[in-house]
């Protein structure tokens, strides 16, 4: 049997993160109900509006040439097209239809036809951006926080007031949240009031263990920016730094970091996944027979944490470049201090530290394959035979035509980095000509799966 042979089988990605990006750059249901939470009876103004405004070859939807189509609805309701049948036990010639009910019965099997859900989908991929911003804004404005730490739900005058925002845009944008189930709301007397949904106090209150609040203003602001300029990405080849923030990319981690709030808050971004995947795809492999590891591009060491948890006898060294390992330092304080080290370097010049195992978590996708090659190389190298590399990526499927959010995140790599996301059998090519073999992978159904290869 072939090594590809052991590969497990891929399981549906279906956390949340994989919803909330999917839905955020267009993949599914942006406006309408999310398919991922259960249906709340209460609609929002702005859910009406949608339904207005997007035919669905429902009655509901075109109230208008309903109205206007002369038909009369008779008390059996709608036949199978869902236009009003003839009353109940009337043939249909004694009711002859009025002027323009046939026009009106054409355009509705038209809005019915394929092509309407061809509009459909279209306007829910466009839109997909504006429900981004939505949660990028409620982010960015605290809602989450606010309605976390309320003691009872809130209106939106006082949401408005405590946020120093605008009556009228908060009220737009609650109800927005609510649409898409970042909020719920509930009516007393007059007022609604409003409160988190479990998704939100879950993953979107930046007091949660499991907040994934620093991703989000990171997308929103970094990430955002450069997707802004993905035609010509797509056109040169080549990230949008330059373009969206005015600085040249001709060393990455410069642009990426240039400045050191822009250093801190890529590293409180990156380090949120790993309060909810970090433990999966740790525990993809057996790690224990490697009692010294090296977290190479190990940034703020969130990764590591999972690492020591799961594996009481290792330690770990998070080897990073200087400016991050002193960030890493003032701003991520550790309890497992005792197990997790850091080491300043730079990863294509400086010698690695010795180790049993050198994991890479989202590294090989920030570079090309020549320079992925090169940085396999050095690895192979410092590793004693029996060692292993572990790569830690959001996998491509063999034929490289899905998961979506794997694609879209390789054309994140575009406008941000100089890589992108490879299939499996891409990093096995890499692997083996820098000496390593017993190339496994394991899928963990998450956004992010496992490598180990041994040299
Ligand atoms: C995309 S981040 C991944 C961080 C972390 N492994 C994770 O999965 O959250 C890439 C990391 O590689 C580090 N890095 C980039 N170039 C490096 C170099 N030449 N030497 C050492 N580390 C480097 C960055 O500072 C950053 O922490």
């Amino acid at each position: 049997m072939s090594q590809w042979g052991r590969w497990s089988l891929p399981r549906p990605c279906c956390t949340w993160v994989l919803k909330l990006l999917h839905m955020s750059r267009g993949g599914c249901a942006p406006l309408s109900t999310p398919a991922w939470v259960s249906p709340n009876p209460r609609r929002s103004l702005s859910h009406q509006a949608h339904l207005l405004l997007t035919p669905r070859g429902t009655r509901s939807h075109l109230s208008v040439p309903l109205a206007h189509s002369g038909l009369q609805q008779g008390a059996s309701g709608s036949g199978a097209s869902g236009w009003p049948s003839p009353a109940c036990g009337q043939p249909s010639s004694l009711k002859p239809a009025q002027p323009g009910a046939l026009q009106a019965r054409q355009a509705w099997k038209e809005m019915s036809s394929p092509d309407t859900e061809a509009m459909r989908v279209l306007h829910e991929f466009s839109n997909g951006f504006m429900v981004s911003q939505v949660l990028f804004a409620a982010c960015e404005l605290g809602v989450f926080d606010l309605l976390a730490k309320a003691p009872e739900p809130l209106g939106s005058a006082a949401v408005a007031a405590r946020l120093g925002a605008s009556c009228r845009g908060t009220q737009l944008l609650l109800d927005a949240c609510v649409s898409l189930k970042l909020l719920q709301v509930e009516t007393r007397g007059e007022e609604a009031l409003y409160e988190n949904t479990e998704l939100s106090s879950t993953y979107l209150a930046r007091a949660s263990p499991t907040s994934q609040h620093h991703m989000l203003l990171y997308m929103g602001r970094t990430t955002y920016q450069c997707w802004g300029h993905l035609a010509e990405a797509v056109r040169e080849g080549r990230n949008q730094y330059l373009k969206a923030f005015g600085v040249p990319s001709e060393e990455l981690f410069t642009a990426i970091y240039r400045s050191e709030d822009e250093c801190l808050q890529f590293m409180q971004a990156l380090q949120a996944i790993w309060s909810v995947h970090g433990r999966s795809v740790m525990a993809a492999f057996d790690l224990s027979p490697f009692p010294r590891i090296c977290d190479l591009g190990g940034c703020s060491g969130a990764l590591a944490k999972e690492c020591v948890s799961l594996y009481p006898a290792c330690h770990v060294t998070v080897f990073d470049i200087p400016e991050v390992v002193r960030t890493a330092r003032k701003h991520f304080p550790f309890q497992e201090e005792e197990r997790i080290g850091f080491r300043e370097g730079d990863f294509f010049k400086d010698p690695l530290p010795d180790a049993d195992l050198y994991i890479l978590a989202r590294v090989l996708h920030d570079w090309a394959d020549d320079k992925c090659s090169q940085l396999l190389a050095r690895i192979a190298q410092a590793c004693k035979p029996g060692g292993g590399v572990l790569v830690v990526e959001s996998l491509l499927d063999a034929e490289g035509r899905g998961p979506l959010t794997t694609q879209l995140y390789s054309l994140n790599m575009l406008v941000q980095t100089e890589g992108q996301e490879r299939t499996p059998a891409q990093y096995q090519a890499l692997l083996a000509p820098a000496g390593f073999r017993d190339v496994q992978c394991k899928r963990t159904g998450g956004i992010y799966s496992a490598i180990l290869a041994r040299k």
